[in-house]
């Protein structure tokens, strides 16, 4: 993370590439840094902060000429951001400069290796082993190490890299990290995102998994994973800069959706063991005994954050038998609430900065709970003050509406489950690991829905148009706690009026409103509550509701009573939540769509409430 950009033909790469970073910069870092050919020798500019911090710096020692180099803004996920753990990395003898957007699973294994094999590291990355195999595999050619190298790491990468023995070459590589090769005249640029590039050229090669790029003065090509040519398209570009940056989506949160896979498995990989046979929370510094002595958690968040607090219960409470409550932080922060230090108080947030959340974190350290923050901005303020952190790397989140780090926030809640039940031993290895390969398909489950996006869509444009004034959610169990997230993102988009119901609540009173036609969404993913959902749901129907169900494939008994149903892929029973989800992200954003809103910026609201 962030951005990452590449630079190679007859102009002063130093410019470009600084000015091709900045076209990056809304997305998000803590550090940033260059690393240029100058003349023999391989030059890194780096440090912790902003571009203009590092352009002050190579302006004060002067703008070395080059027509090489690489760039790179890095959002710190697993390491802080400091001077030394700022990009480019170099290996052990300076002769190679790495960029790299992602994460490389097994960087732990393969650091222990080089270490014995006489390489020293100077930072706590995982991109730092990347120039290390370089320098192990290089034997005069550097394609040919990049394809040793991408042969033996895990994970997910964009990497740009490049050798002083080689000056006339670039050479870039991705697996599930977006890179881009740019094309000008007689000149070539990497990007990890196509913004970065737009003021130089409008025609690129997007490039695919497993492919690697070769920049050269006399030419470009790419190489496939064994290292044969591959043929490809020239993609022109057409939208404009503002559009550019949503990479061709209309909105951000459209963009943010369809991220959505490529986040939730950067923020599950390295936490889970290579054999998939256990969580590794590494960050998490609480000991077995400490886990075992916990009383109770509480879990704190607003809006979103909380709903994924409430997943977070249901699931908590049914793996490791432990209570759990869950608070509104403005709620929390003034109701005096029961601690003490065998309570855990896990402070959910996106930001890190909601003045709520962060005011019930310091009342909890005030008792002296145990705070654990599951946020995704490090360097945040919760970030600082929580014990431990748990990041959900989903990467900058641009609109308003939440939906990738929602996903991700329920993939730590997961992880945090399964963690605390591996410690005190409420689930067997078998179920541990059975779990673990359910959650590894969420990714592809997830990007299975966003290919059906078209369907929503047609729902949306059916059932959401401008005369449409109030909608339920209904749903039990963890599906009650996605209805209420479901018609959060509705509500705040739309304008509508939603409300999320548990199903057996309905004949409480809410009963009273139901007339022809009212539309109801109802979830039907949990298994074991469905034959109470499907009476529920035939209850509205009789009084006349339109009912549009959520249920997993192969489900006959809540279809044979809706108007209309969306399947989800089947996955382990508590796990549905993210993929039960990602209609209802959708579904809120077409029918935005459709009714003309603001979707990035829907009124009132803000991105950040750092005020209470
Ligand atoms: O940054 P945080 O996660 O602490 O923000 C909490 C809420 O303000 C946020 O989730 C809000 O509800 C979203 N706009 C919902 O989409």
């Amino acid at each position: 993370m962030c951005g990452i950009v590449g630079y190679l033909g007859s102009q002063s790469a130093v410019p470009i590439l600084l000015n091709c970073l900045k076209q990056l910069e809304y997305r998000g870092y803590d550090s940033a840094g260059i690393a240029i050919l100058n003349g023999d020798d391989l030059t890194v500019a780096k440090s912790a902060g902003k571009i203009s911090f590092l352009e002050n710096m190579l302006q004060e020692e002067g703008i070395p000429e080059s027509h090489v180099g690489i760039g790179h803004t890095r959002w710190a996920t697993q390491v802080r951001p400091t001077d030394l753990n700022s990009p480019p990395d170099t290996g052990c003898t300076s002769n190679f400069a790495v960029v790299h957007n992602g994460i490389i699973e097994n960087y732990q294994a393969i650091k222990e290796w080089l270490q014995k094999e006489g390489h020293s590291f100077v930072s706590e990355t995982d991109a730092e082993v990347l120039p290390h195999l370089v320098e192990h595999f290089y034997q005069g050619d550097l394609e040919t190490a990049v394809l040793e190298v991408i042969n033996r790491v895990e994970g997910s990468y964009a990497m740009m890299v490049f050798t002083h023995k080689e000056p006339r070459k670039l050479v870039a590589a991705r697996k599930d990290s977006p890179l881009i090769m740019g094309l000008g005249e007689k000149e070539y640029f990497l990007a990890s995102d196509i913004p970065a590039i737009l003021s130089y050229t409008r025609q690129a090669y997007i490039l695919e998994d497993g492919e690697v790029a070769v920049l050269k003065p006399e030419g470009a090509y790419i190489l496939d994973w064994k290292g044969l040519p591959v043929d490809k398209a020239i993609f022109k570009v057409e939208w404009d800069a503002a559009a550019a940056e949503k990479a061709g989506y209309d909105h951000f949160m459209r963009k943010e959706m369809h991220e959505q896979p490529r986040a939730l498995k950067d923020t599950l990989s390295s936490r889970i063991s290579l054999d998939n046979r256990y969580v590794q929370l590494n960050e998490v510094s609480l000991t077995p005994q400490q886990i075992k002595d916990f009383t109770r958690i509480k879990m704190v968040g607003c809006g979103t954050a909380y709903h994924a607090g409430i997943v977070g219960k249901y699931l908590i409470e049914k793996l490791v038998r432990i209570p759990v409550e869950v608070d509104i932080a403005s709620e929390f922060r003034y109701r005096d609430p029961l601690l003490d230090e065998r309570t855990l108080v896990v402070v959910i947030s996106q930001s890190g900065e909601t003045a709520d959340t962060l005011a019930a974190l310091r009342e909890a350290k005030r008792k002296g709970a145990r705070v654990l923050a599951v946020t995704n901005v490090v360097g945040s303020s919760i970030s600082r003050e929580a014990d431990d952190v748990l990041y959900t790397w989903a990467g900058p989140e641009i609109a308003v509406a939440s939906t990738k780090a929602y996903t991700t926030q329920l993939i730590c809640m997961y992880l945090l489950g399964l963690y605390l039940a591996q410690v005190r031993r409420t689930l067997s290895e078998e179920e541990i690991a059975t779990m673990i390969t359910h959650l590894r398909q969420l990714p592809q489950q997830v990007q299975m829905i966003l290919n059906r996006e078209q369907q929503i869509k047609k729902l949306a444009e059916t059932y959401t148009r401008s005369e449409l004034e109030n909608i339920f959610f209904i749903g039990r169990g963890l599906d009650y706690a996605v209805a209420m997230e479901g018609s959060l993102k509705l509500k705040e988009i739309t304008y509508i009026h939603a409300e999320a119901y548990a199903a057996g609540e309905l004949k409480h009173g809410t009963f009273a409103l139901i007339e022809e036609g009212f539309p109801i969404i109802a979830l039907g993913t949990q298994e074991s509550l469905l034959e109470k959902t499907v009476n529920n749901v035939k209850e509205l129907k009789a009084r006349g509701a339109t009912v549009i169900g959520l249920a997993l494939k192969g489900d006959t008994q809540l279809q044979e009573c809706v108007d209309e149903i969306i399947y989800l892929p089947r996955t382990h029973n508590d796990l549905t939540s993210i993929l039960a989800v990602i209609p209802l992200q959708l579904l809120a954003y077409y029918a935005a769509v459709t009714r003309g809103t603001n979707v990035d910026q829907p009124r009132n609201l803000t991105k950040a409430v750092t005020v209470e």
